[in-house]
């Protein structure tokens, strides 16, 4: 994170202060309760275009041709192309593909071309393929053709104003029999970076040939196949994400029956996925299956938190409980063979077949999504029986309701907003009210999971005041986190340009070249890693209605982490009493995420607008003063001499 200094505007809003002087007490003698070690997390699906057009590095939008959504045309995205005096055509032939889940393909039929005049067709990619300097590009395609004399394919990445060609390459002459080819792509140091580029196709003489799975990728994080954006992951590391809940979320369920996410249609090679119509408006490529998810935990070091269908789509349908859900749960069971088996396990092996031999770590599973939505009821049985059925062979494994059940008793609750019958997508104000929910909550119930939740102000991301409301509810689940074991903001990504976006107010903008990080990005990042192993009681009074607090401390270290959230307009000092830490050490750390006024954000074009800023100070003590400016979060770091 690259850090700011606009300390002038803080000096200046804390010479200003207007409110009343607020004490905020707290008691270092005894560690109330330890922070759960899971607290912060993420949560993905498919929306936005977060992974297709998003993490999943793929370039090519779409790569497969099915189902084909109007007979013979083929998708937008493709385009045909045909230079000087060559003629062609291109459609989709629904009955000619390399297998059993992409049975289809873009057909080419070239009449008339030569070396002056080529035909073929290019791909527009994910609004823009994006080309950098001194880049390496790996490219792979399915084809067949009838026509031996069709010579060599041709393939480059091209400027689409100036028709200047970046790169180029050639895969000889195609086999009569779907075969897949691969190509790289290499660009010049000179290159300017843009996302203005196309990849074309082309032949040089007349013929026909058919193609699918058209795929082209850049350097993917740590270089791995089928991968994801560095720039994206990147960004997740900065969080410190300790699980991630996946794959939804409404993705999860399907908009019809048959639409849920089907685990297993994501698994092994690319050329046996189907993809599948997704909730959000478009066509998952499933390019981003199962495997791919659990290495996404792998790399950031987050628990999977697994959500499995529990037999409810959005459409109000269910599957009854009993004989009709079996087959269901036996998906789930497989599924956590998959995840968790030994290579001498049926499921455990087709891991290691695809890839994996080695099994994930698994501790929780969530059944099902929003179940307050669905009106038949059923969601208690249909729980239950998911729950024996795991806990029979799993008891380790912490089995999530998405709402009250009473059958059973799960290990955890993913909480809603009651009154609203969804989960927390409120705006700043609602969370301020609601910044001690958890305070009163029962101590003796299951442990609560907050799956999804946000201030929803601003767009495409969300602004200041958004960060300010998250700030302030998460003041509330750590002072909580005895019972609140786990909170994942959502959504996590959204894709930047026109119609990529179908929810408003998420966490990480991108487009096809860059990405930022909304100022609630940049609350999670100073939440979640400033956070120490205890809960130290604290009490606050006085000040604005808009202050708050928690506060942590490291049981190794001694350092407390004191988190001050000011979402008021006026500067608000502080009087800061520590009781029971000895040795307070001076010097203290402040990291600041504060802005003019809560409209104030990041975009793709001023994408470090509203950072956080580290400065220092010197006047820690058992008793000090502090003041906060308005519209800020902070976090104040006070060691303790041993
Ligand atoms: O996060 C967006 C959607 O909000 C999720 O898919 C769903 O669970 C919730 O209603």
């Amino acid at each position: 994170m690259r850090l700011v200094l606009p300390a002038l505007i803080l000096l200046a809003s804390t010479l200003t202060a207007h409110a009343q002087t607020a004490t905020l007490s707290i008691d270092a003698s005894h560690p109330a309760t330890p922070v759960s070690p899971t607290l912060y997390g993420i949560m993905s699906e498919e929306i936005n275009h977060a992974w297709d057009g998003g993490l999943y590095a793929e370039l090519v939008n779409p790569r497969t041709f099915q189902p084909p959504r109007r007979p013979g045309r083929p998708p937008n995205n493709w385009i045909l192309v045909e230079h000087g005096a060559s003629s062609a055509a291109i459609a989709i032939d629904p009955a000619s593909g390399p297998s059993t889940a992409l049975p289809a393909s873009l057909k080419l039929d070239v009449t008339s071309a030569d070396p002056h005049s080529t035909a073929g067709f290019f791909n527009t990619g994910y609004w823009g393929i994006a080309v950098r300097p001194s880049t390496t590009y790996r490219g792979s395609f399915y084809a067949k053709s009838d026509t031996p004399a069709l010579g060599a394919i041709t393939v480059r990445l091209v400027q689409n104003q100036t028709g200047a060609v970046a790169t180029s390459t050639t895969v000889l002459a195609l086999d009569s029999a779907w075969k897949q080819y691969t190509f790289t792509l290499k660009t010049a140091p000179a290159l300017q970076p843009s996302a203005n580029y196309r990849l074309e196709f082309l032949v040089a003489h007349p013929g026909s040939a058919w193609f699918t799975l058209l795929s082209l990728f850049p350097p993917t994080w740590h270089d791995q196949p089928n991968g994801f954006r560095p720039d994206l992951m990147d960004k997740l590391a900065a969080l410190h994400p300790k699980f991630l809940r996946f794959p939804g979320g409404n993705y999860l369920e399907g908009q019809h029956l048959n639409e849920h996410f089907d685990w297993k249609q994501t698994i092994g090679p690319l050329v046996d996925r189907p993809g599948h119509q997704a909730p959000w408006m478009y066509r998952s490529t499933d390019g981003m299956g199962l495997l791919e998810m659990l290495t996404w935990c792998e790399d950031l070091h987050m628990e999977p938190l697994l959500a499995v269908f529990s037999g409810y789509a959005l459409d109000q349908t269910h599957i009854n409980p009993g004989k009709d859900l079996q087959p269901y749960v036996q998906d789930t069971l497989d599924e956590i063979e998959y995840v968790t088996g030994d290579t001498s396990t049926k499921w455990g092996a087709q891991r290691a077949r695809d890839g994996h031999p080695a099994a994930f770590h698994l501790h929780y599973v969530e059944i099902g999504n929003e179940e307050y939505h669905d009106p038949s009821g059923t969601y208690d049985a249909r729980f239950a029986q998911f729950y024996k059925a795991i806990k029979q062979d799993h008891q380790q494994l912490q089995i999530i309701a998405t709402r009250p059940v009473a059958s059973v008793r799960p290990d955890m609750i993913d909480d809603n907003d009651h009154e609203a019958n969804r989960h927390f997508y409120r705006t700043a104000t609602q969370f301020f009210h609601d910044v001690h929910r958890y305070d009163t909550y029962d101590r003796t119930g299951p442990k609560i999971l907050v799956g999804e939740w946000a201030t929803r102000e601003g767009t495409p991301t969300t602004n200041l005041g958004a960060a300010l409301g998250d700030a302030a509810w998460m003041t509330g689940l750590e002072r909580n986190s005895d019972i609140v074991v786990m909170a994942s903001y959502a959504p996590l990504f959204v894709n930047v340009n026109p119609f990529a976006m179908q929810w408003e107010g998420d966490l990480i903008g991108f487009d096809a070249l860059s990405s930022y990080g909304s100022p609630s990005y940049y609350a999670q990042v100073l939440f979640s890693t400033h956070l120490g192993d205890q809960i130290l009681a604290s009490t606050l009074t006085a000040g604005n209605p808009r202050l708050f607090e928690s506060v942590t401390a490291d049981a190794k270290t001694g350092r407390l982490y004191l988190k001050l959230v000011n979402a008021s307009s006026e500067p608000q000092p502080i009087d800061i009493k520590i009781q029971g830490a000895t040795r307070i050490r001076p010097a203290m750390t402040i990291t600041t995420l504060a802005g003019a006024t809560t409209k104030d954000t990041n975009s793709i074009t001023n994408p470090k607008h509203i950072v956080p800023v580290v400065t220092h100070a010197t006047n820690a003590a058992p008793t000090f003063r502090h003041t906060v400016p308005k519209y800020a979060i902070q976090v104040l770091e006070i060691d303790r001499a041993p």
